[in-house]
């Protein structure tokens, strides 16, 4: 589902040097495999999962979604390829303070061009499913950081994506929280999902069906 080959990324530090942070990684997630990318703060972790996730370009190497190579789209080509593919859990949620939990939810089906009761109905069950239903009428702001990340969770997932990307989903929340975001992660692999989960903690890497770690730019078994 997911190939990602020879990925370089630099960054240019305030001095003007250049930092390094990919370095050739090459990552392939099939149908059904929960990926763990391990690695310290600083490691280039959230720089690898925005590049394969389409928010950051690399400076060179290919990202391949299944047999499209999603890498050499322009920047509307990789929106839809987004839409259609992807869901991302982000560290730091990226919620709309001006929007309602569930219309937060609800913006996975919108921006996929799917709106309608059938969406309106699964933002529910998720909502439902991840403890949250009571909430769906606040707003970010009135919600604690663990609710929060259940409703990101749950617009991540709304539309089935088969390429699931999570960034520290475990990182801001107590060990509960964590625990239900990924047994939800670990069930969409199950279901055919490829999941890549990056993560500085060792319990993310439970049920995985390969580890690796971040390691001067490339990763390692
Ligand atoms: N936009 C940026 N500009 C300059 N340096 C950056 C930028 N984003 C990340 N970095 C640097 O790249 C390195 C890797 O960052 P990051 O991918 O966030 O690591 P991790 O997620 O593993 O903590 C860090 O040294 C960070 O300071
Ligand atoms: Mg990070």
């Amino acid at each position: 589902m997911l190939r990602a080959a020879g990925l370089v990324k630099s960054y240019r530090a305030p001095s003007g040097a250049a930092i390094r942070v990919l370095a050739g990684a090459e990552l392939t997630v099939k149908e059904g495999e929960f990926v763990v990318v391990a690695g310290p703060s600083g490691s280039g972790k959230s720089t690898l999962l925005n590049v394969i996730g389409l928010l950051e370009d690399a400076d060179s190497g290919e990202t391949w979604y299944g047999d499209e190579r999603v890498s050499a789209l322009g920047r509307n080509g990789q929106s839809r390829a987004r839409a259609r593919y992807v869901g991302f859990v982000f560290q730091s949620f990226l919620l709309l303070p001006s929007l309602t939990a569930l219309d937060n939810v609800l913006l996975a089906a919108r921006y996929a061009g799917r709106r309608g009761p059938a969406a309106r109905r699964r933002a529910l069950a998720l909502l439902e499913e991840l403890g949250v239903a009571d909430r769906k009428d606040h707003f970010p702001p009135q919600l604690s950081g663990g609710e929060q990340q259940r409703v990101a969770y749950c617009r991540a997932v709304l539309n089935d994506p088969p390429l699931l990307l999570a960034d520290e989903p475990t990182g801001n929340l107590d060990d509960a929280n964590g625990a239900v975001i990924l047994e939800g992660l670990r069930r969409r692999a199950r279901a055919g999902a490829a999941v890549v989960v990056v993560s500085h903690r060792p319990e993310a890497a439970t049920g995985a069906t390969a580890v690796y770690r971040l390691r001067d730019g490339v990763l390692e078994a």
